[in-house]
């Protein structure tokens, strides 16, 4: 089918909660030391809302601050979008909350659970509803409060994660102007235990004593993930440039999954992008699942080194197991 428009990508914005959570404050928490973090997965530091807190307290001013940049107002937008696994609640949908908030009195609205390509998948969502002719524009949100699902006496995975929230505005343009080139995702269902909320849903629901057997916190079998991320992220990005016909010339900026700089590398080697052009953050964020790649991307910005024009990479794997990638021209 011929595409009625191009999707693009014209403005970004991020907001991480204020607490920093460092490696010498989880020190005092669980028996992990600062070096083994560094060493084994980049990150220095996290940040974790405020008890109350909940995704909307940061994807509201996202969604406002990335309306504000791009000059758009919110009653023109016809649709919303967040990837999350941690919303406000299961229902309603945090995108309907912000919905309501900014006042997108005409969009749609529904959150999308994809985990660490849960951005992926819900640009690549908002390109096919765009492509189509069937929208004009949609904010697209990734974010995640880790911290609500993490056990703070499980050194395995309270050292992994953090809670942050970005939005990108996502516009029909001209079919041969910038904007989404094309976009790739996968899933392996087999993976699905691996990685998990064993305690999240109807098939094993929350009792007062599984809550205190800490049933509903983030499971992960991080040895076992590992290699998958690594072979998955490389592989989806190099499909993705042989299929489009681009060099690692044709990139300006890799911007994967922020989960661990030891997958980051190797993706970034077999690809053949220099890790100059890597955008990294997990040192100051950690791995916000849904909010990675949006928080890289204003954090490119912020850099100098996301403009109009500017060709950007985006890659991610996570739970599920899911993966993708898709390269576009960022701007108007
Ligand atoms: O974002 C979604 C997808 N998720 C991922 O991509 C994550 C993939 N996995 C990883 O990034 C890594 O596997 C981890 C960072 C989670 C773990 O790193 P690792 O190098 O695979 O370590 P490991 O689990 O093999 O553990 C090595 C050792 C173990 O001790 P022994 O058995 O060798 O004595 C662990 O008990 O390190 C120990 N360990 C720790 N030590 C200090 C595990 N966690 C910690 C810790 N502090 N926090």
């Amino acid at each position: 089918m011929p595409k009625a428009a191009r999707a693009k990508c014209v403005a970004v914005s991020a907001v991480v909660p204020e607490k920093r959570l460092t490696n010498a404050d989880l020190e005092k928490m669980v028996d992990t030391n600062d070096e083994w973090i560094v060493s084994r997965t980049g990150i220095k530091e996290r940040r974790i809302v405020a008890d109350g807190e909940g995704l909307s307290t940061l994807a509201i001013p996202a969604a406002q601050q990335c309306l504000e940049k791009a000059g758009v107002s919110a009653e023109d937008i016809d649709g919303i979008i967040v990837a999350t696994v941690t919303g406000d609640y299961l229902m309603p949908t945090t995108a309907n909350i912000v919905q309501d908030a900014i006042g997108a009195t005409k969009a749609f609205a529904f959150d999308l659970a994809n985990a660490c390509n849960g951005f992926v998948a819900a640009l690549s969502s908002a390109t096919a509803f765009i492509e189509s002719g069937h929208s004009q524009k949609i904010l697209v949100l990734g974010g995640d409060i880790m911290s609500s699902v993490l056990n703070y006496k499980d050194r395995n995975t309270c050292i992994l994660f953090g809670d942050g929230c970005g939005a990108v505005l996502v516009e029909a343009g001209e079919v041969d102007g910038p904007g989404i080139v094309d976009f790739e995702l996968h899933s392996d269902g087999s993976g699905a235990q691996i990685l998990s909320l064993p305690c999240s849903g109807s098939a094993n629901p929350p009792t007062p004593e599984k809550l205190a057997n800490g049933d509903h916190f983030v499971f992960q079998d991080g040895r076992t993930v590992f290699p998958h991320a690594v072979r998955r992220m490389a592989e989806v990005s190099t499909n993705l440039m042989e299929k489009i016909g681009i060099t690692k010339d044709d990139v300006d900026i890799l911007v994967p999954h922020q989960a661990n700089l030891r997958i980051i590398e190797p993706t970034a080697r077999r690809m053949g992008v220099s890790m100059d052009k890597v955008i990294i953050n997990i040192d100051k964020v950690a791995n916000t699942t849904a909010g990675t790649i949006p928080l890289a991307l204003a954090d490119a910005e912020e850099r100098g080194l996301l403009k109009d024009g500017t060709k950007v990479f985006l890659v991610a794997f996570g739970g599920g197991f899911s993966w993708g990638a898709s390269y576009l021209t960022w701007g108007r």
